[in-house]
């Protein structure tokens, strides 16, 4: 009886799960696949509750769980959440390893011939995919941090040794599988220490413009790791919902690899075999900037017939997304043309920009993909760049010694005039000096984006009547 009511309420939270995903997929539904993903690990738990024992140690650790997650997940502000996902990330990992180790040290069904050593393998891969997620996830973290730089940072003969530690790892588990008692145990943590040096080495390759991929990733690795400790635990629904997060967190990163032009063998593996490009000497920069004044650029958005404006991590810090809303719409009211171009990996995490206009009730139908807008971008009078600095950078373009030669990035010089909000001359998160500020038809906005946004937004309300609530064209 109680078997078939937690066989039951596992379909229900996978099918919870599956439905939660489908909804995450569009903006307009995302809030719904939320809260149905909620129900579906609300039931989960529920269900193994039930067939757990020490109820008084489950309610602890649940409560203290439930306690942590609630209040980090209510003060973390919008641009540190990467760093939270890379640390969820990290415990799932961790988890995966600690069960391994408690499954070898004494496992939950009593075994018996081939079923031990395919257990242990079970366990042998489920720590090593832990491992990697947990190491490679805290140096993520680190790295968006800035306690490590975020550049790439390669070994001298990284190659060798990745292949080196590759091949200890695949040697280790023969004597495992055959080991019995403290041996084993030593063998397995021998393995998991190379696997954790493993996965620091691959992350710490990884340039800081494709550390987007890199998270996403490392969220695939997580599902393949909660897969590995069901299979261990002989849990179908984890091993559902590690496939679910496994597979979409790698499809996730395939579509970022493809727009950004990177190759996803040579991401997954740590920039193994990296070309030479971005290998040489970035051009030097020549030129001076030219600063505007808010006056400035109101005049020239009074003049402008289509205006392009394209978000970045400046725009997320300075929380500038309501008064950048308030501008479309009144420049939309009359009767201007106003749309939005969403670089992929814009922002510090997936879908950062989409997630910011929406919650300024920008209509999703103006806020453009960068392949849907960067043709038109020859045919704009003027393109505010709010806060947004790699992601607008022509060297991708046109320098192939650039750290970021070969990603596609928002042709924004090919408008007529380009205004760039921020608050100096600092690069953005790759580390990479932008041409495009020193470019003749480039204005400078010095200064915190919200400020400005605001400075803009006051003089515009002024010189018009109020406009009509924004609605989707
Ligand atoms: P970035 O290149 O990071 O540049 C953001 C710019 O915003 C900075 O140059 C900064 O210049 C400016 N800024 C910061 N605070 C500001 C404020 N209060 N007001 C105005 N400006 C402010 O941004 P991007 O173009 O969005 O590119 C994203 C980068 O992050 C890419 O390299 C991407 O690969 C990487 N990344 C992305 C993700 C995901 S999933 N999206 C995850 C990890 C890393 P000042 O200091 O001069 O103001």
């Amino acid at each position: 009886m109680e078997n078939n009511l937690v066989t039951t309420a596992y379909i229900v939270a996978s099918a919870l799960f599956i439905l939660s995903l489908a909804g995450l997929s569009q903006p307009e539904t995302a809030k719904r696949g939320n809260l149905l993903g909620i129900l579906g690990m609300a039931i989960a738990f529920g269900a193994t509750a039930l067939i757990c024992q020490g109820y008084p140690v489950q309610i602890g650790s649940i409560g203290l769980g439930v306690l942590v997650g609630v209040l980090a997940a209510a003060r973390v502000a919008m641009t540190d959440m990467p760093e939270m996902v890379a640390l969820l990330n990290s415990f799932v990992g961790l988890a995966a390893v600690l069960v391994g180790f408690a499954e070898y040290l004494q496992p939950s069904a009593a075994l018996t011939g081939t079923d031990i050593t395919v257990h242990r393998v079970e366990i042998y891969i489920g720590v090593f995919i832990g491992i990697i997620t947990f190491t490679g996830s805290m140096i993520a973290v680190a790295k968006l941090r800035g306690w490590v730089p975020s550049r790439a940072v390669l070994l001298p003969a990284r190659h060798l040794f990745t292949l080196g530690m590759l091949g200890a790892i695949a040697f280790l588990i023969v004597p495992f599988l055959t080991a019995t008692g403290s041996p084993g145990i030593w063998i397995l943590a021998a393995m998991t220490a190379i696997a954790g040096i493993f996965g620091i080495v691959i992350v710490m390759a990884i340039g800081g413009a494709d550390m987007a991929v890199v998270i996403s990733l490392l969220n695939s690795y997580s599902g393949l790791a909660s897969a590995a400790a069901g299979f261990m635990l002989n849990n179908d629904l984890l091993i559902i919902t590690g496939a679910l997060v496994g597979s979409s967190g790698a499809i996730l990163s395939y579509i970022m690899c493809k727009g950004m032009n990177r190759s996803f063998i040579n991401v997954v593996l740590g920039g193994f075999g990296e070309t030479a490009s971005g290998s040489g000497k970035a051009a030097a920069l020549v030129g001076s900037a030219t600063s505007t004044t808010t006056g400035e650029v109101v005049d020239l958005l009074a003049n402008a017939q289509s205006v392009v404006i394209v978000p970045g991590y400046g725009m997320a810090v300075a929380q500038a997304q309501h008064p950048v809303a308030e501008i479309t719409r009144i420049l939309r009211a009359q009767g201007k043309q106003v749309r939005f171009g969403i670089h992929p990996v814009a922002g510090r995490m997936p879908g950062h920009m989409n997630v910011l206009l929406a919650e300024a009730n920008v209509p999703y139908d103006i806020v453009l993909e960068m392949d849907e807008i960067n043709d038109d971008l020859p045919h704009t009078d003027v393109v505010l760049v709010v806060g947004a600095n790699d992601t607008v950078n022509p060297s991708a373009k046109n320098d192939p010694n650039s750290p970021i030669a070969g990603m596609p990035v928002m042709e924004v010089w090919e408008a007529d005039t380009v205004v760039v909000l921020k608050r100096g001359m600092s690069s953005g998160y790759a580390g990479v000096e932008n041409p495009l500020f020193f470019n003749d038809n480039t204005l400078m906005l010095f200064g915190d984006a919200k400020t400005n946004v605001n400075g803009i937004l006051a003089q515009l309300s002024t010189s018009t009547a109020p406009a009509p609530a924004l609605s989707a064209a």
